[in-house]
């Protein structure tokens, strides 16, 4: 089907079905121009709450979309491809968990949203990369076990000076794991008036190299107080912040910054997915119950 033909074909289903699109930053710039609702983790999660259609959509990695069935048990939430997951939640197990716990009893569980339904049934609180940082100084509690990234975990103790154990012990974003030191420095000459903005799943020297450390929401917050920004973050987030703001410079800082389980949604899964009602993600209720209470915890702290 041509393109033009599958949007209008997308349109169609998603009135007959009272169905919305919601998608992340990350998303093909095709899928970005189709989505109802675009955002971070942070803003996904609390869009999640208040739709009123019947069937969300998720252009994103299964984790966000396990997170808006979770908080609408009772809508049907469609993942148009399974493809679409991220490695980094997939690090953490159960029994990562388990083990820190033995050694920190009194620590709280504070899990990235990046992270399995299974595993958030174990988490006291989740967070985002928007959040983690100011949900974490205000727990009761000077120990922390943290994950599944390990960089967002060092962030967070920086911030906070609490500490922080991570699980699992190397937890980490193999797309932000590819920006170094040398592509900051190569940056900074080839824009000496750009300023650079530095997603926190990258490592902490780059981090420390940066103008701003900021969640992808926080990107594009922070974009109109200046006009040349490099993107330290995955690819298309250029896009998104390019529609937004024309008038605005942003260079990605790697090309080859890309999140396979992110691009592996296109339009025709988005067609099919209306068409035949799947993916439909499911997350059985005793685990749903306990990992809403950790998402909701997160909500009303943010
Ligand atoms: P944001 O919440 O900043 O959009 O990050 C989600 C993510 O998966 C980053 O890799
Ligand atoms: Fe997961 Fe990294 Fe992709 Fe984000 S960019 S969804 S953390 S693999």
């Amino acid at each position: 089907m041509e393109k033009e033909q599958l949007i209008a074909e997308i349109e169609r289903l998603k009135e007959e079905r009272n169905a919305i699109i919601m998608a992340h930053n990350y998303q093909l710039p095709e899928v970005q121009d189709i989505a109802d609702f675009l955002g971070d983790s942070l803003e996904l999660a609390r869009k999640a709450v208040k739709v009123d259609a019947d069937v969300i959509v998720f252009a994103g990695v299964d984790f966000m979309a396990e997170t808006a069935k979770i908080l609408n048990p009772e809508k049907t939430v469609l993942l148009p491809t399974r493809r679409a997951t991220c490695a980094m939640a997939n690090m953490l197990k159960v029994e990562h968990i388990l083990k820190a716990k033995e050694q920190y009893p009194d620590a709280p569980v504070v899990l990235y949203v990046n992270s399995s339904a299974e595993t958030k049934a174990y988490a006291d609180v989740t967070v985002t990369s928007a959040n983690a940082a100011k949900i974490v100084a205000k727990l009761d509690s000077d120990v922390v076990i943290f994950g599944p990234d390990r960089n967002l975990g060092s962030y967070v103790a920086r911030v906070t000076g609490k500490k922080v154990i991570p699980v699992p012990p190397d937890g980490h974003c193999y797309v932000h794991r590819k920006f170094t030191v040398q592509d900051v420095e190569r940056a900074r000459k080839l824009y000496p008036n750009a300023r650079l903005m530095v997603h926190p799943e990258c490592e902490p020297e780059v981090q420390e190299m940066a103008d701003i450390i900021v969640s992808t929401g926080g990107m594009i917050r922070h974009a109109p107080e200046w006009n040349e920004w490099v993107v330290f973050t995955e690819r298309e987030m250029v896009y998104r912040l390019q529609r937004l703001y024309p008038e605005i410079k942003f260079h990605p800082a790697r090309e080859d910054a890309v999140c396979v389980g992110m691009k592996a949604i296109t339009l025709s899964h988005i067609y099919e997915s209306l068409r035949d009602m799947k993916y439909r993600v499911e997350v059985p209720e005793v685990i749903a119950q306990k990992a809403r209470k950790a998402i909701e915890k997160m909500l009303e702290m943010s």
